[in-house]
């Protein structure tokens, strides 16, 4: 039997996501979305498209939710993009009440699949997706390290000529302005980065980073970045099926252990093991105070709107 795969959110990252699984082959995708005719036009066009890239991915666009039953792996890109001066915490009371309807309607009929977040703001997204389903937490992840290390090495890569095969790097915390990249652990074909670039320009680079969403959208003006986003999803979605076990910055669930990095029960960009079974581990890394500083700034900032969303009346959280 094919891996069904259920893309809630037929936008630019849902269809650009069904785009990038369907070069795979193996896979069967619905594309849901709650605007009529928009998931089956995507979804037809892009079935079109297969005899021409020889790829046997079947591919369905829908407004209902009966297809989407016995999915694997549910994707939520459902929401409101930000617009230009909008910070991704705006959107926090539309998009959790988005979030719930979807993630109650994707369970109802595939209890047994992993849960896929990319909606904003992410992290207390994927809150509300652990409560609403009642899933485990290793079955509810979020994505946004994998862009965020992304956007990092490509400006490295911008920066230093080099290919960004040749760039290790890791950008850790909550997905927001106070993101976290690890300064330390990055490096170009083994050489630690502060060797290669100077302390100012290496200093520009993080804060492009951490900013990287942001100049998306304000050059767009109308939604948000979404060929790096989908791309990252496509990753989780590989280490998954594969049951690669690739270490990928997600957004994860750190529990009442902290997850190794004194931060506990709250989801949090850090390096996890994905397998088949969604976040297998937590990775430890050994992290700088400055660095183990800014994580818990950033950290305080996911509670806020975590926190936020239990003061709401009603309230979305317990
Ligand atoms: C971004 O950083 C959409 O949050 C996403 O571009």
């Amino acid at each position: 039997m094919r891996t069904k795969i259920t893309i809630a959110g037929a936008g630019q990252t849902g269809a650009t996501l069904a785009h990038w699984l369907a070069l795979r082959g193996d896979v069967d995708i619905v594309l849901y979305d709650i605007v009529e005719g928009m998931p089956q036009g995507k979804a037809l066009d892009l079935q079109q498209a297969m005899p021409i890239i020889g790829s046997d991915a079947r591919i369905v666009g829908t407004n209902e939710w009966g297809p989407t039953e016995g999915s694997a792996i549910v994707v939520i890109t459902s929401g409101m993009p930000r617009k230009p001066g909008m910070s991704r915490d705006d959107l926090l009371k539309v998009n959790a009440e988005i979030v719930q309807s979807v993630t109650r309607n994707a369970v109802a009929l595939s209890p047994d699949a992993i849960l896929m977040l990319l909606t904003n703001p992410l992290d207390a997204m994927c809150h509300i997706a652990l409560h609403v389903s009642g899933f485990p937490p290793e079955r509810v992840f979020g994505q946004a390290g994998i862009l965020d290390t992304a956007r990092f090495r490509a400006f490295l890569a911008m920066e230093t000529g080099y290919s960004v095969a040749e760039i290790n790097a890791y950008v850790l915390g909550g997905h927001g302005d106070d993101m976290v990249p690890l300064i330390g652990c990055t490096s170009i074909g083994g050489v630690p980065v502060s060797n290669l670039i100077p302390s100012d320009r290496l200093e520009a680079i993080v804060e492009r980073t951490r900013k990287g969403g942001g100049e998306i959208v304000s050059l767009l003006k109308t939604g948000s970045a979404f060929y790096a986003p989908s791309a990252a999803l496509a990753q989780m979605i590989d280490a998954v099926l594969n049951d690669r076990k690739r270490i990928l910055p997600c957004s994860v669930y750190t529990g009442d252990n902290g997850g190794g990095y004194g931060v506990s029960e709250l989801y949090l960009g850090l390096p996890a093991v994905i397998g088949r079974n969604g976040v297998e581990q937590i990775v430890p890394m050994e992290l700088t105070p400055d660095e183990q500083e800014a994580l818990q700034k950033s950290a305080s900032s996911v509670r806020e709107l975590v926190n936020a969303l239990r003061n709401f009346d009603p309230p979305m959280l317990p």
